[in-house]
């Protein structure tokens, strides 16, 4: 039985037995927030996303696609190879591809560039399923940020092209549609909001925005699963009941672009503890 299996079953009969043994009342004024602190607390000095870092180690430097080559070379912002802050100050504008870009953007487009695979393969399944392994993004993304982690967000706006993309980005935060004719700020501009029992960050503060930001990559502890940026983006795409928002798309970039001017001057903490 390997060490993953072990951990989720672990905190599958945790949250089993936290939901089982807990009064209504009580569960009512407990907050989401303190429940993930206890997961912490217990959790001390092993996060399970450790483990996919290494996974995600072992496919940086895997040679793959008809190229033969790994992704050691790939220039994530600091130079090919540099690792060390480059999540920190992601998105930014790429000179060779002539756009920004997002981590696993970059990722992307790396695995096409250098190692000449085909972007429908790479794309093909990004997020694992609840109780997957991780995808092979899942497991690079855990492993790049993990080189950003303590480090302070940074998303460079020097080039006109990063202005544009964090203005763009803006705009779609407040741009109401759908049927319930909701934004991200429907959710993300209020002080203390509250669906169900998780909080909403309000988005437009630059408080709630550092943390928010800077806590993904996240380990899902529902889920058992890292999940990334992107993956973020996509699910409140989801709640927001907006058309399926396409990985790498400049819409997805453009808002994580504005979260991460947003949170400028936070701690990057990820792959943190997420619900
Ligand atoms: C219908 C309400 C709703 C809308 C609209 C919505 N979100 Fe969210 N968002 C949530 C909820 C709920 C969570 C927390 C989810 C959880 O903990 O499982 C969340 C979490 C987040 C987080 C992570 C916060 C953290 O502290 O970890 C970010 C970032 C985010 N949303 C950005 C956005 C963006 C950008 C949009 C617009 C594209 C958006 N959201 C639209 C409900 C919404």
């Amino acid at each position: 039985m390997n060490h993953k299996m072990t951990w989720r079953q672990i905190t599958a009969s945790l949250a089993l037995a936290g939901f089982a043994v807990t009064p209504a009342h009580v569960l009512a004024q407990k907050t989401v927030e303190q429940g993930i602190q206890e997961y912490r607390d217990m959790l001390a000095d092993g996060n399970p996303a450790e483990l996919i870092e290494l996974e995600g180690e072992d496919l940086w430097k895997k040679p793959q696609g008809p190229n033969k080559v790994s992704l050691e070379k790939c220039d994530l912002g600091q130079g090919p190879g540099v690792l060390k802050g480059a999540f920190a100050t992601l998105p930014r504008y790429f000179e060779d591809a002539k756009r920004v870009m997002d981590m696993e953007t970059r990722l992307a487009y790396c695995m096409e560039t250098l190692q000449g695979r085909d972007r429908a393969e790479i794309t093909k399944k990004v997020y694992s399923g609840t109780a997957q392994p991780a995808t092979e993004m899942e497991a690079l993304a855990a492993y790049v940020v993990a080189q950003s982690k303590g480090m302070k967000a940074n998303v460079p706006q020097s080039h006109p092209e990063e202005l544009a993309s964090r203005a763009r980005g803006e705009k779609l935060f407040f741009f109401r549609g759908g049927p319930y004719d909701f934004s991200c700020a429907s959710c993300h501009s209020i002080d203390d909001q509250r669906i169900r029992l998780q909080g909403l960050p309000n988005l437009t503060k630059s408080a709630p925005a550092q943390a928010a930001f800077g806590a993904w990559p996240a380990y899902r502890v529902s889920q058992g699963a890292v999940r990334t940026m992107q993956w973020r983006m996509y699910d409140c795409f989801r709640q927001q009941r907006f058309p399926e928002l396409n990985f790498g798309s400049q819409v997805s970039v453009d808002l994580i672009t504005y979260l991460g001017v947003q949170a400028k001057g936070g701690t990057m903490q990820a792959t943190s503890l997420k619900r």
